[in-house]
């Protein structure tokens, strides 16, 4: 916890030439991960509100290099350009968190999420820093298993490599 906070604090420092408004958070993630960048606002004050996320910096009108953008209440799909942008959190609640599906090392950099608060030079900008690491090589189970073509054995199931790698990533994460 003191761990976060302190990240945070210190990619507000370094974030700070951004905008004397803004907000940055640093998010760490490793390739094949779906990783979710955090942007919420105030939805009790404000009502629904036009969103958009884009990369680099928020620029002084909507969003640069835009990922997609909603009306208030959901995606615009024709503002969406690829189905690997996904805001999964809860709109009707001002959570407009971007999830990136299957990251990899091109998604590392700065994003940018733009509330647009009604009113001149009332909007929000949150800007997070990515940064996708490598995901380690992990040794999987043998797959000599899914060779076998009878289904005799219906109760010896082998751990799939996706709970292996689970597990292994939880252990080196606790190591950390
Ligand atoms: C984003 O994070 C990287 C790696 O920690 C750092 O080098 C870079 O300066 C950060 N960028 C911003 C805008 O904070
Ligand atoms: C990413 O999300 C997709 C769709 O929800 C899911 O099928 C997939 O297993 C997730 N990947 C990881 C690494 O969690
Ligand atoms: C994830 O991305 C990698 C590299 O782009 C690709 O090879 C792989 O098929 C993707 N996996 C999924 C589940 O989309």
């Amino acid at each position: 916890e003191i761990k976060v906070h302190r990240w945070f604090l210190f990619s507000k420092a370094v974030c700070l030439f951004l905008s004397s408004v803004s907000e940055c958070v640093a998010v760490t993630g490793q390739t094949g991960q779906n990783i979710t960048l955090p942007c919420k606002y105030d939805i009790k004050t404000n009502g629904p509100t036009e969103v958009c996320w884009g990369r680099g910096p928020v620029p002084n009108s909507r969003c640069s290099h835009q990922l997609l953008a909603t009306d208030g209440y959901k995606v615009k799909e024709e503002t969406r350009v690829s189905s690997r942008y996904q805001l999964k959190g809860r709109l009707d609640e001002g959570d407009v968190s971007l999830t990136i599906m299957n990251i990899t090392e091109e998604d590392t950099g700065l994003y940018g999420c733009r509330v647009e608060i009604s009113g001149p030079f009332n909007d929000e900008k949150h800007h997070v820093n990515l940064t996708v690491k490598r995901a380690p090589r992990l040794t999987t189970t043998p797959s000599s298993d899914t060779t076998s073509s009878s289904s005799d054995s219906p109760q010896t199931t082998a751990a799939t490599p996706t709970a292996g790698t689970k597990h292994t990533l939880m252990r080196m994460r606790r190591d950390v």
